[in-house]
This record gives C-alpha cells, sequence and structure tokens, in this order.
C-alpha cells in the first residue's frame, strides 16, 4: 500500500500526517510506504516549519524530508492520495489524469473518527494551538486509517 500526504506548503500538515502514519503502521506491524508533497512550489526543498516540527517533536514525532510539489504521476503512482483540506482536494483534482478512479484522491479527515470530512486547519498564519492541534488530528486520523487498513476495508 503506498499512501501520499498533501497539503499546500508540504512543510507542515502533510509531512505531520505522514510522520503520523508511519508511526501507527509501525506500530501495528503493517507495510505501509508513505510520503507527502505540497500543491504550490514556495517551499520545494525546504525542510518542514519549525513550529511544526516542535509541536510534533512534543508527543516523539520526527517530521523530516524536505518539501517538493505533487505531480500528475505521483497520483497514478500511489493507491491513496490524501488531501489535508479542500482547497488541496479542488487542487488535485483539476491535475487529475483523465480515468483516474473517484476515490483514488480523498480528504485526510474522511478518515478521523471525530471530525468527518473537515480539513486540517492551515495552522501556517496562527499561533502554537494550531500546530498541537494538526498533531492530534493527524495522529487520531492515522490511527483509524491504519485499523481500516488493518481490517482489509481499503
Ligand atoms: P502547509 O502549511 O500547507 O500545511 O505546509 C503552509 C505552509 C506555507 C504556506 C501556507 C501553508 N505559505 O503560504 O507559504
Amino acid at each position: 500500500m503506498r499512501i501520499l500526504m498533501v497539503c499546500l506548503g508540504n512543510i507542515c500538515r502533510s509531512p505531520t500526517a505522514e510522520a503520523a502514519l508511519r508511526e501507527a503502521a509501525d506500530e501495528a506491524g503493517i507495510d505501509i510506504e508513505v510520503d507527502s508533497a505540497g500543491t504550490g512550489a514556495w517551499h520545494v526543498g525546504n525542510p518542514p516549519d519549525e513550529r511544526m516540527t516542535a509541536a510534533a517533536r512534543e508527543v516523539g514525532l520526527t517530521l523530516d524530508g524536505a518539501a517538493r510539489q505533487v505531480t500528475p504521476e505521483d497520483l497514478d503512482d500511489y493507491d491513496l492520495v490524501l488531501a489535508m483540506d479542500l482547497e488541496n482536494l479542488r487542487d488535485l483534482r483539476s491535475i487529475a489524469p483523465t480515468g483516474l478512479p473517484d476515490d483514488r484522491i480523498r480528504l485526510f479527515r474522511s478518515f478521523d473518527p471525530e471530525g468527518p470530512d473537515e480539513d486540517v486547519p492551515d495552522p501556517y498564519y496562527g499561533g502554537p494551538r494550531g500546530f498541537s492541534d494538526v498533531v492530534t488530528m493527524a495522529r487520531r486520523t492515522a490511527g483509524e486509517l491504519v485499523r481500516r487498513i488493518d481490517a482489509g476495508e481499503l
């Protein structure tokens, strides 16, 4: 199973979702290949945002990697492409190759047992609370995602 997390900049939300899914998959002992990318190109090559990295570290999650921009080929290559918000979802659908199955690209929080189909709010211009909220949502949603994969539902 290959899963790609996507947000706008690939420096806050999607690297956190990536690390949270890797953690949950490791704990469950299931093999998932996970990466992340951004719809925008502003931060390409940059490491994750320091504020996001600090919030993730508080719960033992390590963010790493360098930002990259999502490509149409990614949408073919990954089994699931999970958008952090509705704008990301719309942007991904606009570059999707024709014939791509509708359920290939979904909202990440369509798997959140506590807030299904909501956005992961962009924390970039807000205060510290926004970053810790991203961590909480990412871990909760990643846990449910792994449970569904483990149960053979995805
Ligand atoms: P992300 O957060 O999409 O969660 O990585 C953002 C990072 C950078 C910007 C916006 C959102 N920006 O406008 O530069």
